[in-house]
């Protein structure tokens, strides 16, 4: 039995640079792993068996289910039996589904010896989800194309997260259907950020694109971002496509402390830091 975390995510900065002609939009986004965790558990088994502690989430069509299928497709992976205890809120912004497919291939790969190569699961990656490659690195990364193009950038000082969302799940598709002209930008910002990271300064606050289509769909959104943005006297951003809202504190007294306000006033809300590297040995890390 081998029990693997899967790691959510932030999006510390997101700009939308355009739409492309796969109907995708092209990005430029940094994202950062927090140690809020899915966790995955695999075990032998004569046929491949998924069980999920969310009753809203089918077995057939998780992400779990489709990155085994594959590892046993692609690397002839055996069987397993994997149990999912969720943690992560879903559809909300934090990259869960995406997190446990990357632990599942990266379980797989590592437990069985597996012979796939980075680019092999990067290809794979991409076949399950924009944002699955990024979780194959995790860290801090700059994050490029649809989605799939990822950049390690040197890890921060660890930084302490409050998050909150009001409790109802976003669409992604929708949300980028909402998405203008109006609302795309530069990558100015992000990659400003990029720079900083690179010489080893704690990131300063980034944009995020999406924040304006998400905001005209689900208002309350906005309100919660500006709850956060009460309770911790700090800017908040919205990670990836919402609802989730986060803002970086002090320490971990004070982002324990912001979620048990924000949770009084009826939001999901948690305390949670950076981690640096995958959840599991991984062949793009060296
Ligand atoms: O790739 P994934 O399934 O996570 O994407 C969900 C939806 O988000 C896509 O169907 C697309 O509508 C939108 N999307 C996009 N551009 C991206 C990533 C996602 O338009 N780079």
């Amino acid at each position: 039995m081998h029990t693997i975390p899967a790691y959510a995510k932030l999006n510390l900065s997101l700009e939308v640079l355009g739409r492309r002609d796969d109907g995708f939009h092209a990005l430029i986004s940094i994202l950062q792993t927090i140690s809020l965790a899915d966790e995955l558990v695999l075990s032998p088994s004569s046929w491949l068996e998924v069980e999920i502690d969310a009753p809203e989430l089918e077995p057939e069509r998780n992400l779990v289910t489709r990155a085994a299928r594959l590892a046993i497709e692609r690397w002839a992976a055996p069987p397993v039996k994997a149990v999912l205890i969720k943690r992560i809120p879903i559809a909300a912004g934090l990259g869960g589904g995406s997190s446990d497919a990357a632990s599942t291939l990266l379980g797989l790969v590592d437990t069985y010896a597996l012979p796939a190569t980075c680019e092999d699961l990067v290809a794979a990656a991409a076949s399950l989800g924009s944002d699955v490659a990024f979780f194959l690195y995790g860290g801090t990364a700059l994050v490029e194309g649809r989605g799939e193009r990822v950049t390690s950038l040197p890890a921060p000082p660890v930084s302490w997260y409050v998050l909150a969302n009001p409790g109802i799940p976003v669409s992604t598709v929708r949300v980028f259907a909402a998405l203008t002209p109006q609302d795309w930008s530069s990558g100015e910002v992000t990659t400003a950020m990029a720079d900083s990271l690179r010489q080893e300064k704690l990131p300063c606050v980034g944009r995020n694109d999406l924040q304006q289509p998400l905001f005209r769909l689900y208002p309350q959104v906005h309100a919660c971002l500006l709850e956060v943005e009460e309770v911790t006297g700090a800017p908040a951003l919205v990670s990836g496509s919402g609802a989730t809202c986060f803002a970086r504190v002090e320490d971990q007294a004070a982002a324990e402390r912001a979620a048990g306000l924000l949770r009084a006033r009826g939001y999901w809300s948690a305390a949670a830091q950076s981690v640096t590297g995958p959840a599991v040995p991984s062949p793009c890390v060296a």
